[in-house]
């Protein structure tokens, strides 16, 4: 018997809060995720990235200047310096002194507000050693709550399989922005086998072609539901949106 998954929606487990649900709270900031669970969601999406001591901290971008009252690159700043960041105010008066916090206080917070998470590894021109980073990632994960579920994703192939050899049990996700020609040798090299696709990439021919191969499929970063109606009973497995609500009906 056949059993068609998700043929009307994603299921509660199969939506992620793109950086937290940023669509009502500063990107990348506990408040974020905590909106996330008050949502009723169960993932959250997060990017990391080294600081110039190797701290890693929670943020998408290589400067500290669109999400927070300060500026700076990451290359330039230490943990020493998160103290005085306040990355709640751009958003709204509403999250003053919302801190940027580190994989670590992540971490805890995770535990602690029941979320799981999607750690999107980002790879950036000031971090010089892909071992310190994916190392780093690591050992902050280690440290997660028994009920906390992770995955690994990222858009650089190579810090996946940094991931896998540090630990096999790592989820690891493939992020396109475009399906590349000869996507399955290419997952195959990861190892992987799921891909995080913008949704504007999608197609019923790939899914068709994804779910042929056993291949596990999420869109990003998609705001729309309406959008996304055609493709959940050709075989899309879940979303990542900064409006978990939208999906949470
Ligand atoms: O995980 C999907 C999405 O986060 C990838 O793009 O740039 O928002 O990190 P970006
Ligand atoms: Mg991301």
């Amino acid at each position: 018997m056949t059993i068609l998954q998700n043929s009307t929606g994603p299921t509660r487990d199969e939506v992620q809060a793109h950086r937290g649900a940023s669509a009502v709270a500063p990107e990348n900031t506990i408040a974020a995720f905590k909106a996330a669970a008050d949502q009723g969601c169960k993932w959250i999406e997060l990017d990391v990235a080294l600081l110039k001591d190797g701290t890693a901290v929670v943020i998408h971008d290589v400067s500290i200047d669109r999400c927070s009252s300060s500026r700076g690159q990451l290359a330039d700043l230490t943990a020493a310096d998160l103290a005085g960041i306040d990355a709640g105010s751009w958003f709204s008066k509403t999250f003053s002194g919302e801190p940027l916090p580190t994989l670590e206080s992540a971490i805890v917070s995770l535990g602690e507000l029941g979320l799981n998470a999607n750690v999107e590894i980002k790879q950036h021109a000031h971090h010089t050693s892909l071992a310190q980073l994916t190392e780093t990632v690591h050992d902050q994960l280690r440290k997660r709550a028994a009920h906390t579920q992770v995955m690994i994703s990222s858009f650089d192939g190579e810090a996946l399989k940094a991931m896998h050899e540090l630990d096999q049990g790592y989820d690891l996700a493939m992020l396109w922005s475009e399906l590349p020609g000869g996507w399955p040798d290419r997952l195959a090299s990861i190892p992987s086998s799921t891909i995080h696709l913008n949704y504007k990439a999608l197609s019923f021919g790939f899914l068709e072609e994804a779910r042929r191969r056993g291949v596990k499929v999420r869109a990003w970063t998609c705001n729309t539901p309406r959008l996304l109606a055609p493709f959940w009973e050709a075989g899309l497995t879940g979303v990542i949106t900064d409006d978990p609500s939208l999906y949470l009906t």
